[in-house]
């Protein structure tokens, strides 16, 4: 198979059968994989992906749900290296931008890592496709259904590679307008993420933020509400 087919390429469907009920062993992978997933900015430089590997997660992102069944998704899959390391310039320039509106926190900020672009295996644009004018399902929120459901294919992408034991960054530091002018996309197209796809040494064991003292993650129970907003179960 070539490599544009292979990409192209979904698993094969499974069997009716084997949907309707998981064991309490799929159960638990499926709870271990979500557990396990983590955002990853280090990545070992020079590794490849398989074609039938990249061709499985792009497919899994494509299994999303949409609003509508909109599928307002594309994945642009960045080969040059002139383009990567464009890519990179835009980000590191968004990265400065960035530390500047932290204002106190700048150097602290700095000194994080908050992506892979040069040394990932694969780089990925997300984008959210010029409006088709579904509206089912849209009409009282057009532009965040769009959105909420591109973010449903990342995660699902997301949690693919987790899944084939590769790590994954969401990288948002760009300006998607100069994102959008590098690789040509046409009006209304908005690119959301740059995904950072490989092997990786080690997967952190918590939230980057979390290891580097950046910020904690709150648990379930602080965020969990009864009937009304001030109302907690
Ligand atoms: C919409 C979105 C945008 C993100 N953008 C960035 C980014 O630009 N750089 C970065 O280092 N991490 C980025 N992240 C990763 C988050 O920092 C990360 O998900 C969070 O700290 C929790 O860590 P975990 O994903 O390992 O559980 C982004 C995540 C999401 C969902």
């Amino acid at each position: 198979m070539k490599r544009d087919e292979a990409i192209g390429a979904l698993v094969s469907p499974p069997e009716l059968s084997e949907l309707s009920e998981f064991s309490e062993d799929e159960r638990r992978t499926l709870y271990r994989i979500i557990e396990a997933r983590r955002d990853m900015r280090h990545f070992i430089a020079g590794a490849q992906i398989a074609d039938e590997v990249l061709g499985r997660i792009l497919g899994a992102a494509h299994k999303a749900p949409s609003v509508g069944l909109m599928q307002p998704w594309r994945f642009v899959r960045v080969a040059s290296a002139a383009r990567r390391e464009a890519i990179a310039d835009l980000v590191s320039a968004e990265r400065d931008a960035t530390a500047e509106a932290l204002g106190p926190r700048a150097g602290e900020f700095l000194k994080l890592k908050v992506e892979g672009i040069r040394e990932c295996a694969e780089l990925l644009v997300v984008v959210l496709a010029p409006d088709d004018g579904t509206v089912f399902g849209r009409r009282t929120m057009p532009e965040e259904m769009a959105l909420c459901s591109v973010a449903c294919a990342i995660q699902n992408l997301w949690l693919a590679a987790r899944a084939e034991n590769l790590g994954l960054g969401w990288v948002s530091m760009f300006d998607p307008a100069a994102l959008a002018r590098l690789l040509e996309m046409p009006t209304g197209a908005k690119p959301l993420a740059i995904l950072c796809l490989g092997p990786v040494a080690a997967f952190y064991p918590r939230p980057m933020l979390e290891e580097e003292g950046w910020r904690q993650a709150r648990p379930l129970a602080d965020l969990l509400l009864q009937d009304s907003w001030g109302q907690r179960p």
